[in-house]
């Protein structure tokens, strides 16, 4: 099929799947991008994070999650009781997609076919590790890991059993991040820390 799948080495472990990724032309999201942003975390975690795609902060970094959406995830993770550092984080969508403003560089959602062309690092990656959990953080994750669309609201804080691991929907954390100076961002986040909640003790 066409997008990623022919960059996509077979069987791979994650670190030769994060070396290959550089070389990916699976979409146009390359052009403009730094780099590609592979994943962070233990290769054998039972917890797996699925985010939508590199932010500005993420693009010039080559992590995941290392910019303001990164510090709330963390946040969360802690709050609920978790190490941020024993969870396997990745992205649905591995280049930063982005509009120019002048100097600044505004976020773009992915489109479905970026989604598409994406996932099969997505696939090979989750292959390799095999977590008993894969949390989906927003719609566009939800659509990567599941295959379809997703209304977060009516679906999210389930678990939904899966052939070769569960898996939860919840919000994305930069949703909370516009909240955050609103009556109601305790309430959100609440809710966000108690999906994780749920999530890591299905993969305990
Ligand atoms: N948002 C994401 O979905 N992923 C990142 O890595 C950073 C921000
Ligand atoms: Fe390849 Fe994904 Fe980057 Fe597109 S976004 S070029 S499919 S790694």
């Amino acid at each position: 099929r066409p997008g990623a799948q022919e960059w996509v080495p077979a069987s791979a472990d994650v670190g030769a799947l994060a070396r290959a990724v550089h070389d990916c032309r699976g979409c146009e999201l390359w052009g403009p991008a730094t780099q590609a942003v592979f994943s962070s975390g233990p290769d054998d975690a039972a917890l797996a994070l699925v985010g939508e795609q590199p932010g500005d902060r993420e693009d010039q970094e080559g992590e995941p999650f290392v910019g303001p959406a990164g510090r709330v995830l963390a946040d969360a993770l802690h709050a609920a009781g978790m190490d941020p550092d024993e969870v396997y984080v990745t992205n649905a969508v591995k280049h930063f997609r982005f509009t120019e403003r002048g100097k600044r560089r505004l976020h773009k959602k992915p489109d479905v076919a970026h989604i598409r062309a994406c996932v099969p690092w997505l696939e090979a990656e989750l292959s390799a590790v095999r977590p008993r959990v894969v949390v989906a953080l927003g719609a566009t994750a939800a659509r990567a890991v599941l295959g379809r669309q997703v209304r977060i609201g009516a679906e999210r804080g389930q678990v939904l059993d899966g052939e070769s691991h569960d898996v939860l929907i919840t919000t994305h954390p930069s949703a909370l991040l516009r909240l955050r100076d609103r009556a109601d961002f305790g309430e959100t986040f609440d809710a966000f820390v108690a999906d994780l909640r749920t999530a890591a003790e299905a993969a305990a």
